[in-house]
């Protein structure tokens, strides 16, 4: 029996993580000869036995190309991988299954609304809207479509705890802004951002917002008609699902209006050598045989993470991430980078005289995995001035005593250096 089928929660309401640990193996892993300690969440997450024994079963009895075919398996594919997207649009709480469109990932979906909607609707002189906290895979490709367009980037500054600057924001709406592109909650400092307000705000301009939640998704309840955004993206990875697989949520009236990204087959109605009739949305943003296992498993661990229930999910990483900050805090010669009102499973910090890798390898001896780095937001490196941090990242199966183990690898660190 796993812990999900015995309701992974102590009568209090509070998550059985011992339990919910036994459904991960990886987490029994020995590392240089200490009991793995896995703090790398941000970047992926661990998948459980559930999500393993769904990608075995569909490989062992259900494995077939889909949409094309009479045949058995193909058909059960089929309905599997419907029945996935179906599972993706309740986790978001789209309207409709054809908002919901599989991608292999955050980067991909963020390059397809670029794609579809920057190069459709972008022209000379307009304005794109992003936040210094933005991954590069928020940056990179509005760049790319502005170079191409003539449009101009605009972007939010932070402030030193890495909170966006609100007022700033509303100052840079103008009557060439034509899309806000913008992360629910920073990678680098955990920073949740206000999307709500600040996508109603971007709405009375007119302009419609891509959200970025691929380190919300793992964290928080995403409701995105409540948000209103236009656009929302996510990755499987990051949610207990396999690499390779991301959903893109968009409002099916843009969609409709957008051009596809990719040509190939699946996403057409008729070809000829004269012209294509693009199939109907979702289809006509996933061209060529789509990552048929990885969305099944997706689904997988979309159903494990409902079941262990986001709520419960979220209180508990709030309260891991309060005794990390409340224990790093106390250290001397640790200081922490990123200190906004709300934030979300991500401790970012700098031990004094130590470069981050170095605290990184030393770590890793102790078998705390943590990631030392720019995270893929440099913006956020320029405007604390360093070159790197050593992020500490978590999920729901981590524990206080993982945060003590943190703490004992972080002195250790500084003894060496002393
Ligand atoms: C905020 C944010 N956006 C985008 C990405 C890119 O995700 P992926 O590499 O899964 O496409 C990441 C990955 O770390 C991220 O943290």
């Amino acid at each position: 029996m796993t812990a999900i089928d015995k309701a992974a929660l102590h009568e209090s309401g509070a998550l059985d993580v011992a339990a919910i640990r036994c459904d991960f193996p990886i987490l029994e892993l020995d590392v240089n000869g200490r009991r793995l300690v896995f703090l790398d969440n941000a970047a992926s997450s661990q998948m459980p036995r559930q999500v393993m024994d769904r990608i075995l079963r569909y490989q062992t009895s259900e494995h077939a190309n889909i949409h094309r075919a009479v045949h058995y398996l193909s058909e059960k594919a089929t309905a599997e991988y419907e029945a996935a997207r179906h599972k993706a649009k309740v986790f978001l709480n789209a309207r409709e299954e054809r908002e919901i469109i599989f991608t292999s990932g955050t980067t991909d979906g963020i390059n397809l609304v670029a794609h579809g909607f920057g190069r459709k609707f972008l022209g000379e002189g307009d304005e794109i809207i992003l936040t210094t906290l933005e991954h590069h895979s928020n940056i990179v490709p509005w760049q790319m479509v502005a170079q191409e367009k003539g449009a101009k980037l605009r972007v939010v500054p932070i402030d030193d705890r890495g909170e966006l600057m609100l007022d700033e924001y509303r100052k840079l709406f103008t009557d060439r802004t034509k899309l806000v592109a913008m992360t629910h909650v920073s990678n680098a400092l955990g920073t949740i951002n206000p999307v709500k307000d600040m996508i109603a705000a971007a709405h009375a301009h007119g302009v419609p917002v891509l959200v970025d939640g691929a380190q919300a998704a793992p964290h928080m309840p995403v409701d995105v008609q409540d948000l209103d955004c236009d656009f929302y993206a996510f990755s499987g990875h990051k949610v207990c699902g396999p690499t390779g697989i991301g959903v893109l949520y968009g409002k099916a009236a843009l969609l409709e209006k957008m051009q596809p990204f990719k040509g190939g087959g699946d996403m057409i109605l008729s070809v000829t050598f004269e012209k294509t009739t693009y199939n109907t949305i979702p289809h006509k943003f996933e061209a060529g045989t789509p990552p048929i296992m990885p969305a099944i498993a997706l689904g997988a661990a979309i159903d494990y993470i409902t079941g262990v229930g986001i709520d419960a999910i979220a209180s508990h990483e709030t309260d891991l991430l309060s005794y990390a900050t409340e224990r790093v805090n106390a250290m001397s010669g640790v200081r922490i980078i990123g200190t906004a009102e709300r934030k979300a499973a991500v401790l970012s910090f700098a031990v004094e005289g130590v470069h981050p890798h170095d605290v990184g390898t030393l770590l890793n001896e102790e078998g705390v995995a943590i990631r030392t780095g720019h995270h893929c937001a440099q913006p956020v490196m320029q405007h604390f001035k360093v070159p790197a941090t050593c992020r500490a990242s978590f999920a729901f199966y981590n524990t206080h005593d993982e945060v003590d183990a943190l703490v004992e690898a972080i002195k250790k660190v500084q003894k060496v250096f002393t």
